[in-house]
């Protein structure tokens, strides 16, 4: 057998894997033994995307804790690897399907998520929607509303079903179901043959997207089906049999209807939308009666549709039924980074060089966009304290509270610049890279040229050429001054780390006042009050804040190491940042020389191919990323020099 052929049986055999096939009674003596098969579509909804994982994240021990302002939050697998900085926006989401799950009022409200253009919200749809693909679910046989079979108990006997059964039973059959339950099957309702079938979007089994119409083409059958006017001359024109239940509620009943930027429709359409959360029932074509419907209505739009559909007075009755959830774009720069680096994974640049640092440029620009400018603090120290970065300052974790900066800016990460924006721009530098690779430098340049292209609002542009041109110009000229200095350390990380070993020695004995004993040549000594200052200039302690700040790193490090935490030159911010800028200053010169002089001699020749060794090895250069950044340097940084 060929081998496709193989496949292809396999593949179909493992796929058929025994779905139910049953009478009525034979469902019932499976619902019986096991109960929660049966379930409305909130409840299956939220336990799918549960059953991926739920954690919930301590708040307590993570920076988990500034940027959620010590709410408790739960992180859900399924969406872990896909939705980064918008776990606020899920926790929401889930919270609005678990109480729909318990039927509070939320089972009978349109979910609507709100936000700038390329924000996620069309992605997290999509997303929700996947969970439910594949799933299994039973149903009346040739049913196209597939029905929950327990809807062919009649009224009568349902509360003493239900207890015997242990579920709820809400609805009533389709009146395709109702014609064949008189018609086919005499009344006998045991007989009733009930199917297994899996949710698909494609397969419209369970899912269904309204697409936006305008007002020619906008027709209410999209939503309910229509009459088959082939069959109105064979049948009567209240015979079901002439109904095609193929509209969005009819095919998305017991899962999902997604209405795609909703308000774009005209309100008559959206009535149905109102029936179908209120009564849980759609009308159906022609004269004939309305259909029960049991789905999640999940909804999209962007701000000034909100704001258009809101002012309308008449719309009021849909509004009362709509929980909306704001979607942001990302104030976070490293989960921003994130999406660019899947972004990029996904398409076919997978194999371009990304050179360090050139996600973060731009996602710095999307960011600051997105920020308002405070008092307390600039457009850069804002954004590293949304990322939950400690600012030193004079020695010490500078203290901004991330709540107080939220509080005056409430409307914040509902306009800027677009994950859409900063991909196009990434790919335009992509593509006019010979070297197929994204720097920092080809990267703000190309977010410079698209901003002056695309941006029409001056003052907008203006803003942006200055974050782009300034702020993160020169933010990325000090990373880039340090890495290439700390790229002439031989072995950075160990010179760090027992610098920071003898700083603690030499502040813990002037703390204790006592001696200590040099580890190398295990005599006693007292401190080295020089050796102590050269450190703490770095970050700006001197005088007389010097016996707080070496008290300070004492105890705090003290306590780590009671706590059985580790302790390295990393632990302790404000050192930290003291010993690597110690470490830097002290082959600047060097650094600076070689880098720029194009005439090196030898042992300047040695020290550069180590450097760039270690930028390449280390850092994740390549040979052209490399290059670049150097030639960068020696034409921008030290320009005094
Ligand atoms: N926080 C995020 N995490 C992961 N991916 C994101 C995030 N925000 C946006 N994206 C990605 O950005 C792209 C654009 O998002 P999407 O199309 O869903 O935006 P949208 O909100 O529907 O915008 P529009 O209003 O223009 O339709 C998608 O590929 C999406 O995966
Ligand atoms: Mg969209």
């Amino acid at each position: 057998m060929s081998e496709f052929l193989k496949m292809i049986k396999k593949q179909r055999e493992s796929s058929k894997n025994e779905k139910f096939e049953g009478t009525f009674i034979e469902y019932l003596e499976m619902i019986k033994k096991d109960p929660e098969k049966v379930k409305l579509a909130h409840k299956r909804l939220y336990e799918t995307i549960c059953d991926f994982g739920v954690e919930t994240v301590d708040v307590d021990s993570s920076n988990y804790r500034d940027i959620f302002n010590g709410d408790k939050i739960r992180t859900y697998e399924y969406f872990k690897e896909e939705f980064f900085g918008m776990e606020a926006v899920i926790n929401k989401l889930m919270r609005f399907l678990k109480s729909a799950a318990h039927k509070g009022e939320e089972s009978r409200q349109v979910l609507l998520l709100m936000g700038p253009v390329g924000a996620g919200k069309s992605a997290l749809t999509e997303h929700i929607k996947r969970s439910l693909d594949g799933q299994r679910y039973y149903h009346l046989e040739g049913d196209p509303q597939r029905g929950e079979p327990l809807q062919l108990i009649p009224r009568s006997l349902r509360n003493d079903m239900e207890e015997m059964l242990g579920v709820k039973i809400e609805g009533d059959l389709s009146p395709i179901a109702r014609w064949e339950l008189l018609n086919k099957y005499k009344g006998k309702y045991e007989n009733y043959k009930v199917v297994e079938s899996t949710f698909s979007q494609r397969g419209r089994r369970g899912i269904a997207v309204v697409p936006p119409m305008d007002a020619n083409s906008q027709d209410v059958s999209v939503l309910i089906g229509t009459e088959d006017i082939s069959k109105l001359d064979r049948y009567s024109e209240d015979d079901p049999r002439v109904l095609s239940l193929n509209g969005a509620f009819n095919v998305g009943n017991r899962g999902i209807v997604e209405f795609v930027e909703v308000f774009k429709n005209e309100i008559e359409f959206l009535h149905t939308m109102l029936t179908a959360t209120q009564e849980k029932r759609v009308p159906a074509p022609g004269k004939h009666d309305m259909v029960f419907f049991d789905g999640v209505i999940l909804a999209h739009c962007n701000e000034s549709e909100w704001n258009r559909f809101k002012s309308e007075h008449t719309n009021e009755a849909i509004l009362d039924r709509v929980v909306k959830i704001n979607v942001p774009y990302v104030l976070e720069l490293d989960q921003e980074m994130r999406i660019y680096q899947k972004m990029i994974q996904r398409s076919d640049f997978n194999k371009a060089h990304i050179a360090p640092h050139a996600l973060k440029v731009a996602s710095m620009f999307s960011v600051m966009s997105r920020l308002k400018p405070s008092n307390k603090c600039d457009l850069l120290t804002k954004m590293k304290i949304y990322n939950g970065d400690a600012i030193i300052e004079k020695g010490r974790v500078k203290k901004v509270d991330i709540k107080d900066l939220k509080d005056e800016a409430r409307h914040e990460g509902m306009e800027g610049i677009s994950t859409r924006f900063i991909m196009k721009s990434l790919d335009s530098a992509l593509s006019d890279s010979e070297k197929e690779m994204i720097t920092p430098i080809n990267v703000i340049d190309s977010l410079t040229r698209q901003v002056k292209e695309q941006i029409i609002d001056e003052e907008a542009k203006n803003r942006y050429l200055e974050i782009l041109g300034k702020i993160i110009r020169e933010e990325y000229l000090k990373i880039l001054e340090n890495e290439i200095a700390k790229a002439f350390i031989t072995a950075y990380e160990e010179q760090a780390q027992s610098l920071f070993d003898s700083y603690l020695d030499n502040a813990e004995a002037y703390t204790t006042k006592t001696r200590f004993k040099d580890k190398i040549t295990r005599e006693e000594r007292s401190p080295d009050e020089k050796f102590m200052k050269s450190i703490e200039e770095m970050i700006g302690v001197v005088g007389s804040a010097r016996d707080g700040f070496r008290s300070d790193v004492t105890a705090y490090m003290f306590s780590k190491m009671r706590r059985g935490e580790t302790v390295d030159y990393k632990s302790y911010g404000p050192l930290r940042e003291a010993v690597e800028q110690y470490l830097i200053t002290s082959v600047k010169d060097i650094s600076r020389i070689v880098t720029k002089s194009k005439s090196r001699d030898d042992d300047q020749k040695k020290r550069y191919s180590e450097m760039l060794e270690t930028l390449i090895v280390e850092y994740g250069y390549n040979e052209h990323s490399a290059e670049e950044i150097l030639t960068y340097a020696a034409n921008n940084l030290w320009r005094d020099s």
